[in-house]
């Protein structure tokens, strides 16, 4: 009833108040409760930093301790989860796989869907979350090349647990490269939150109709899949590679990217909010340097990654339109020097975003929000009767 305002991908559109991260997309700033982005990247610890995200405050050291070792027991997945596991098809898309597995966890631990949300039961099912989606990234990976799966080993740290599993074979140990690890490290905490992006939104929208937090969570990796947002970061290596395969020739590709007939555009390039730069982006560009350096990495993409960007930045349609480049443009280029395969990078998104939606729910429910119900404007038949299927 009334007056309805209609905005399209809510480009105008608040739907909530947030405590959570500030962002400034003229003037290129990202904080996390206060707390500047580039600070948190060079400083922190990935889990101190959903600590915080999570329940507003860095943890003090007993704090850290007590929430670190919470974690900690509960990085097994259930048993009968390989089962599921065993049944996708070969190849199966790992996004596919942690979504699902990330929603079957709902049917596990059940005391997630009391409706009176006792405060240990949230607790224990965050605690459960950030614990289990490594391993269930990790497995999801192993299982896809049919490889035997690499049970946690808690004698690592979050980071280097997830590179264990990720890359330990029974025929030959592995032990995490602190130089792989230091820059997960700073990617996850570089992805933690995002205030009301596509998935994150999804997530408060779900968890509005007050489905658990297992649910609601699974629907926002369904959301970071897309190539639009998280799956901007496999879209772009595969970009880079064409690119590459094609002789390199970047004037082409930004041809390609500027033509309204040509439904290509170039990955990793443009934001809603951010239309001057995106911070994350210039330290990720950093990082890659650094990475790449540091493991004796050289990777050609990389070489054409730079062009694309310099080529693109000087161009009026890119420069008219602030179209600059986001965080998925350089994160693919560490992933890759770290021996992630290309299918896994959204994955890896998901695990750093994974506070930022537990954050984001945390926040809806204590707000009281009521259920999120977008209105609309018909623009259908009027009335008409209805016609016998023989008089169609
Ligand atoms: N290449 C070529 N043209 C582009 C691009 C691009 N990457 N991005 C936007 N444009 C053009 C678009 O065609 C439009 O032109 P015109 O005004 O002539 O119609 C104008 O720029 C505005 O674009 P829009 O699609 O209306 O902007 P939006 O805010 O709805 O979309 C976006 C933002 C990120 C979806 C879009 O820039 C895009 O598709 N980028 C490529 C995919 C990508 O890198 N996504 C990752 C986003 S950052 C991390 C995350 O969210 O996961």
């Amino acid at each position: 009833t009334g007056y309805i305002t209609l905005d399209y991908g809510f480009k105008n559109t608040g739907s909530t108040s947030s405590a959570i991260t500030f962002l400034d997309g003229e003037k290129g700033i990202l904080r996390y409760r206060g707390y500047p982005i580039e600070q948190l990247a060079e400083k922190a610890e990935f889990l101190e930093v959903a600590f915080l995200i999570i329940y507003g405050e860095l943890p003090t050291k007993e704090e850290y301790e007590e929430f670190k070792d919470a974690i900690v027991h509960h990085t097994l997945v259930h048993e009968d989860m390989k089962h599921f596991l065993e049944a996708y098809p070969r190849g199966a898309h790992p996004m596919g796989v942690a979504a699902s597995m990330v929603c079957s966890l709902s049917t596990f631990y059940p005391e997630s869907q009391d409706p009176n949300r006792p405060k240990k039961a949230i607790d224990l099912t965050i605690h459960r979350l950030l614990a289990k989606l490594p391993t269930i990234a990790a497995w999801s990976h192993k299982f896809s090349k049919r490889h035997p799966v690499v049970y946690p080993n808690n004698k690592y740290d979050y980071t280097e647990n997830f590179l264990y599993m990720m890359f330990s074979m029974p025929t030959e140990e592995y032990e995490p490269d602190p130089v792989v690890a230091k820059a997960l490290n700073k990617l996850l905490i570089l992805h933690a939150d995002h205030e009301q992006n596509c998935s994150a939104s999804t997530v408060r929208i779900v968890g509005s109709s007050q489905a658990n937090l297992y649910a609601s969570v699974a629907a926002g990796v369904t959301a970071l899949w897309g190539p639009l947002h998280g799956g901007a970061n496999q879209a772009v290596i595969e970009m880079l590679e064409n690119i590459r395969k094609d002789g390199g020739d970047t004037d082409k590709w930004i041809a390609k990217a500027k033509d309204k007939e040509d439904p290509f555009r170039l990955m990793g390039f443009g934001h809603r909010v951010y239309k001057n730069f995106d911070p994350r982006a210039t330290i990720i560009k950093k990082a890659a340097d650094d990475v790449l350096d540091k493991l004796g990495v050289v990777d050609p993409v990389l070489d054409i990654a730079k062009k694309l960007e310099k080529v693109a930045l000087e161009d009026e349609y890119f420069v008219k339109r602030g179209l600059y480049p986001n965080v998925d443009f350089y994160s693919g280029i560490i992933y890759r020097a770290l021996g992630i395969p290309t299918e896994m990078f959204t994955v890896m998104f998901a695990l750093g975003r994974l506070p930022g939606w537990i954050g984001q729910w945390k926040e809806m429910i204590e707000n009281g929000e009521p259920i999120g119900r977008p209105r609309q404007v018909y623009k259908g038949a009027n009335k008409r009767d209805y016609v016998p299927i023989e008089n169609r």
